[in-house]
């Protein structure tokens, strides 16, 4: 039998206003992605890629339409619900690596289970399977500032990984990484999606991601082309 996708978008749109004119970033939206599917989304900049990306994350919420990710229809949940969905299920990688500058490596990775209640000593055990995982054991005590940015984003990887999401979301993620740094993330990314079946969700300007992907969508003004 047929497992339900992870993701399912019904005519969904989010307008923003600015200056009183609606932008439609996303535009009648209708998507389904399967669970351990590696879908990677293309489009000019301002195309929606981002505005998708944290539709699906549960950082934005949809002007219209019907969303829903690991069986939960988003709409539904209060903001209570709306953060632990998102703190259980997704796992967010950006282009700015988003690290705390003031935590060492290893308490970057270990915050988001710390935060959703993991107690200390399993939270630093996980965190240090990640820390080898992504080959950063000698970088354990160093802060965001004394590392490259390859390692930076090895980190937010790892980091995105700690609560075991379902869904990974990447939102270019080798955008401030050279082309052969960015290549090896590109390949980590492609590794949990292949030995874990983890969902990949990625935005990209890289043809790199190409032979990766299962799919790729192309979007244009908030629409898939
Ligand atoms: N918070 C916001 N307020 C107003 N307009 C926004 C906001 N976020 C995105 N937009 C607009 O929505 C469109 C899509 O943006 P975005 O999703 O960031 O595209 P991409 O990630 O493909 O570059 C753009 O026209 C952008 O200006
Ligand atoms: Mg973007």
């Amino acid at each position: 039998m047929k497992r339900d996708p992870i993701v399912t978008a019904k005519d969904l749109s989010r307008t923003f206003f600015l200056g009183g004119q609606p932008v439609k970033a996303i535009d009648n939206i209708t998507l389904e992605v399967e669970a351990g599917e590696f879908l990677v989304l293309k489009g000019k900049s301002g195309s929606g890629k981002s505005t998708l990306l944290s539709l699906i994350a549960g950082l934005d919420r949809a002007t219209s339409g019907t969303l829903k990710v690991s069986g939960m229809d988003l709409k539904q949940l209060n903001p209570v619900q709306l953060a632990r969905f998102r703190q259980k299920q997704i796992g967010m990688i950006f282009q700015s690596f988003n690290l705390l500058p003031t935590l060492s490596v290893l308490e970057n990775i270990a915050l988001p289970a710390l935060l959703a209640g993991v107690e200390s000593q399993h939270a630093y055990k996980k965190a240090r399977e990640l820390l080898q995982l992504a080959q950063l054991e000698h970088r354990a005590n160093h802060n965001p500032s004394e590392i490259s940015g390859g390692e930076m984003q090895r980190t937010a990887i790892a980091r995105a990984l700690i609560n075991d999401p379902a869904l990974i979301m990447a939102d270019e993620p080798t955008g401030n990484l050279d082309t052969k740094t960015g290549d090896r993330i590109l390949n980590f990314i492609k590794n949990l999606n292949r030995t874990s079946g983890r969902t990949v969700i990625m935005a990209t300007h890289s043809t790199d991601a190409d032979a990766m992907a299962h799919r790729i969508l192309c979007l244009k003004d908030g629409r898939i082309i």
